[in-house]
């Protein structure tokens, strides 16, 4: 059978662990090449032993060095992969992060750290990716649209979180800044799109679930009863990748077990 995603070279930021992990894998399980992004040196390790797993089972990956939040770093990455690979056709655009704190204690520092990977580092792959689009042109045996992007959100985008000002603000700005893109680049047949995960087992949030009574207390959020995994990720990702998504473009797909249905109110209000 085709893979899904045959001969499409994908971007995918913050790819050396969690969700961007999850999301590398699948989409090089479904025949992509892909760049696995990393954001500092220390995390190099992580980001090969990604490509290792990738190239283990027949596919094909880099590692690239890139601060998202740097105009620079983000031209030079997209540069060196339409160099090295001709051309990007899928991005997803995943590096995000968390500096938590209660609002009257959050520092500018705090703040300028999480929108500027969270919602500028979108903002600036984004722009590169839909450059490299508009330039190559299409070419219908890939894929039926010019490109596409997809944003990792979260449910934090429409639900809000204390202690979290600065996060819950990139999210919901990511919110924006996809489907203001979307209406303006649809008409060139580039789908842009956003996964909002839920609770997902990952680094990001290993508080939350560390422990039985952490985990207890977690799953009061989720209808499903269960955290969720970077491969529930990943297949939403593959699926807005490809063709089989020719007609979604502009949304947001909630992958959370129901944490949007808000299950405080299942027995209660
Ligand atoms: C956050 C996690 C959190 C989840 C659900 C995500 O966007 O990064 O820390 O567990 O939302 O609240």
């Amino acid at each position: 059978m085709k893979r899904k995603l045959e001969n499409q070279i994908a971007i995918i930021t913050g790819a050396s662990s969690g969700i961007g992990a999850g999301c590398a894998i699948a989409l090089a399980d479904e025949g992509a090449t892909v760049v696995v992004n990393y954001p500092v040196p220390a995390a190099r390790e992580m980001a090969d032993q990604v490509v290792d797993r990738i190239k283990a089972t027949g596919g094909n990956a880099i590692a690239y060095q890139c601060d998202v939040s740097k105009e620079a770093e983000v031209i030079q990455m997209f540069a060196d992969t339409v160099s090295q690979f001709g051309t990007v056709d899928i991005l997803i655009n995943n590096a995000g992060l968390q500096r938590d704190a209660k609002f009257t204690e959050m520092t500018l520092e705090q703040w300028n750290f999480v929108i500027g990977v969270n919602l500028t580092g979108q903002f600036l792959c984004a722009r590169e990716a839909i450059r490299v689009f508009l330039q190559r042109g299409l070419d219908p045996a890939k894929s039926k649209s010019l490109g596409k992007i997809i944003c990792m959100s979260s449910v934090h985008e429409v639900i809000p979180w204390a202690g979290h000002a600065n996060y819950a603000a990139s999210k919901g700005g990511v919110m924006l800044l996809m489907k203001t893109i979307a209406q303006e680049y649809a008409p060139h047949k580039i789908r842009i799109n956003s996964i909002a995960p839920g609770a997902i087992a990952t680094p990001i949030n290993h508080d939350a679930w560390d422990t039985a009574e952490h985990l207890q207390e977690l799953l009061k959020l989720v209808p499903e009863k269960r955290i969720g995994q970077v491969e529930d990720i990943g297949k939403a990702a593959v699926f807005l990748a490809s063709d089989d998504a020719d007609y979604i473009n502009g949304t947001t797909l909630f992958v959370d077990g129901g944490m949007t249905l808000y299950p405080g109110f299942e027995d209660n209000g």
